[in-house]
């Protein structure tokens, strides 16, 4: 059985991975320099998995007799994922994905417990995949920030 709760976290969902579709495209088409290749090409490759994210996070929504948002519910969150002032701070950019991550990570989680409770394996099973690989582009990013270590 589906709760409010349910549908408001894919709902949230939905709209936080078509923000980073966004962010993740500006960024790779922004970022000049030799340490900003590979950063670049892994953001084009994971752009394609967080827009199938939302589409299984709209289909689900769509089974629960619900609709994915329109852009007129959106709100914008993501203030670290901005482009940066300087086109070569690859590091900016990797933190910023990091914390994206982080962010989609703590969602996937809470939206598996309230699925658990509610008894809908089907949106968990949606939870479950989404987290695995959200958990697969945090392990890259933190290999990208061992190469940029902070001061
Ligand atoms: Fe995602
Ligand atoms: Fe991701």
């Amino acid at each position: 059985m589906t709760t409010d709760e349910i549908t408001d976290l894919l709902t949230g969902a939905y709209i936080d991975e078509l923000e980073t579709v966004m962010n993740y495209q500006t960024n790779a088409i922004v970022l000049d320099g030799i340490h900003a290749e590979e950063v670049k090409t892994s953001l084009e490759e994971d752009i394609q998995e967080e827009l199938d994210h939302a589409r299984m996070l709209g289909e689900r929504l769509k089974q629960l007799d619900e609709s994915p948002p329109g852009s007129e519910s959106f709100e914008a969150n993501q203030h670290s994922l901005q482009p940066p002032e300087d086109t070569t701070d690859v590091q900016a950019v990797i933190e910023g994905v990091l914390e994206a991550e982080e962010d989609a990570i703590e969602t996937y989680r809470s939206l598996i417990e309230a699925a658990t409770e509610a008894n809908d394996p089907v949106t968990e099973d949606v939870a479950v995949t989404i987290l695995a690989d959200e958990e697969a582009h945090r392990t890259e990013f933190r290999g990208f920030q061992k190469e940029f270590p902070m001061d």
